[in-house]
């Protein structure tokens, strides 16, 4: 694969599979977070993104941080022992199974993303603890069904114990249209008692012109991109319980870092348990 900052979209290869004449999230995210996996029409629109945002990739860090805190917390306080990751992403350091297998070996990890090129990458980089097990399922999140009947998945969990479902900036790739309320909910209904859900989502309630602007830089690349309030984002949850401190801004669910600023990133971020 042929890429970096100075490729030309005409000297560039792809993986089997990969389009490299549409933007996409996997890769545009890839290239924020300093990756490689990213191709010139990804980086324009990441550009654009980040001219409408100058602080973009801080922000995509502060949600990195979280998935982590969130593995962290949910390993230690609530047992988590199996996770189900949608939207995982082009593979970045630490991933979530290192974070939770550095605490518990024996955690298992499914990953699920519908971009060819998270499947090239997660099949060789996300190695699994001897003592647990990690996953990938290429599916869509449009469909739970095909994610919770895949033999994958039912091979790797215990479909009786708890799982933590983890939906990390991803929800905002899907259209109203698309009903994610209802596919969270189908998600949520076929796991057990004792299982948490993560959440981080953009939104605009913190800086409507700078967030208007970005999402117009993908919406007229052609991305689909919705910024939600944080009532709209706080109904992915359903009827579970909030867990400690809420729905709030990315940067000030459980911070690390007492000084860190909460709404320089803009993003909800919360974690609910299912009673
Ligand atoms: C912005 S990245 C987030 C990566 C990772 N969760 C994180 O926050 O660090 C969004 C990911 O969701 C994936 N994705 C987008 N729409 C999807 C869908 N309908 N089903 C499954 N994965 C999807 C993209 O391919 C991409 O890898």
């Amino acid at each position: 694969m042929e890429q970096g900052k100075g490729s030309s979209p005409s000297r560039e290869v792809a993986p089997p599979g990969v389009n490299i004449n549409v933007p996409h999230s996997a890769r545009i995210y890839d290239y924020w977070l300093g990756g490689k996996d990213n191709f010139a029409v990804d980086r324009g629109v990441g550009d654009a993104m980040i001219q409408a945002i100058p602080s973009l990739r801080y922000m995509a860090g502060e949600n990195r941080k979280f998935v982590h805190r969130v593995a962290r917390d949910l390993v230690r306080e609530q047992g988590i022992r199996q996770f189900l990751d949608i939207g995982t992403g082009i593979p970045t350091r630490p991933n979530l199974h290192e974070v939770a297998q550095a605490i518990a070996p024996e955690t298992r990890v499914v990953y699920v993303d519908n971009d060819p090129i998270v499947l090239v990458h997660a099949r060789a980089l996300m190695l699994s603890h001897p003592a647990g097990r990690s996953e990938y399922i290429s599916a869509d999140l449009r469909d739970p069904a095909s994610i919770l009947s895949d033999q994958a998945l039912l091979d790797t969990f215990n479909v009786s114990e708890p799982v933590g479902l983890t939906l990390i900036a991803i929800l905002m790739l899907l259209a109203d249209e698309d009903d994610p309320w209802a596919k969270v909910a189908e998600l949520r209904d076929a796991l057990p008692s004792g299982s948490c859900l993560a959440i981080t989502h953009p939104t605009a309630d913190f800086n409507p012109t700078e967030v208007d602007a970005a999402v117009a830089a993908a919406t007229g690349a052609g991305m689909t991109l919705v910024a939600r309030t944080q009532e709209a984002v706080s109904r992915f949850f359903g009827d579970w319980e909030m867990l400690e401190p809420g729905l709030v801004p990315v940067s000030s669910w459980r911070p690390d870092d007492p000084d860190v600023d909460p709404k320089a990133a803009y993003y909800w971020a919360g974690v609910a348990r299912k009673p």
